[in-house]
């Protein structure tokens, strides 16, 4: 079995049977994530807009965003897609969730007005194809939203040293503007922030055009 195959079958199981104990995680670092990944917010479109959020795990943005936007999820995780639905539940919020692969995003090409995703991108292992299926689902004109965590720029070595730590508990460290511009996308902009610039949000923009798509079915 290769490293790949290890990392996917472990970390699927974790995210499922963790579900329950990820909100008490941040809560124990004083919602430090939270934070971090309320950043996106800064870059959606306008309320009432029609938005995906891809690997939404315990659904704490995405309860907040259920109020003022059509909102749809896809996760992996059963566990993850069962608490995001009791948490809208519990305070009369609705939201398309469905448990599915990033690779393989149970909605028709456009259907959203922008794609999100916080801190699941680098658990992704085929960032390309990863991404195409983000970009098939957003309409032209509409927006990919990645936060995660990752080197500075500004080559800040506590970030270094952080980055290499998610890399060996299995995540990947990627470069997303240059995946995006990569992939076709526009005005592709970055922004780092959080604790020594260690997490960013890379945002960018669908074009009318866009290169062929690869969205091969992927595990
Ligand atoms: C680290 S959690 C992030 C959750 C949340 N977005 C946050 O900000 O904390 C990663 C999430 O991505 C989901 N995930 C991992 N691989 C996935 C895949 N291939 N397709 C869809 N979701 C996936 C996991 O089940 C998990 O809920």
């Amino acid at each position: 079995m290769d490293k790949a195959t290890i990392q996917y079958h472990f970390w699927r199981r974790v995210y499922d049977w963790f579900a329950p104990f990820y909100d008490a995680v941040d809560w124990f670092t004083g919602n430090t994530a939270h934070r971090l990944r309320r950043r996106a917010l800064e870059h959606l479109p306008p309320p009432g807009s029609r938005l995906l959020e891809v690997g939404f795990g315990s659904g704490k943005l995405h309860g907040e965003l259920a109020r003022p936007y059509a909102m749809a999820g896809v996760d992996r995780a059963p566990g993850m897609v069962r608490l995001t639905r009791r948490r809208l539940a519990s305070v009369g919020l609705a939201s398309d969730l469905k448990c599915g692969s990033v690779y393989a995003i149970p909605w028709p090409d456009t259907t959203f007005d922008a794609v999100l995703s916080t801190f699941a991108f680098s658990a992704f292992p085929d960032a390309d194809a990863a991404l195409n299926e983000m970009i098939r689902v957003v309409k032209a004109g509409g927006r990919i939203v990645i936060v995660d965590a990752g080197p500075a720029m500004d080559g800040n070595p506590v970030a270094a040293w952080l980055a290499r730590l998610w890399d060996l508990l299995g995540d990947t460290m990627r470069d997303e503007v240059r995946l995006m511009e990569s992939c076709g996308l526009q005005e592709v902009t970055r922004q780092d922030y959080g604790p020594f610039g260690s997490v960013h949000v890379v945002v960018g923009v669908r074009p009318e055009i866009i290169m062929a798509i690869d969205s091969k079915p992927k595990p």
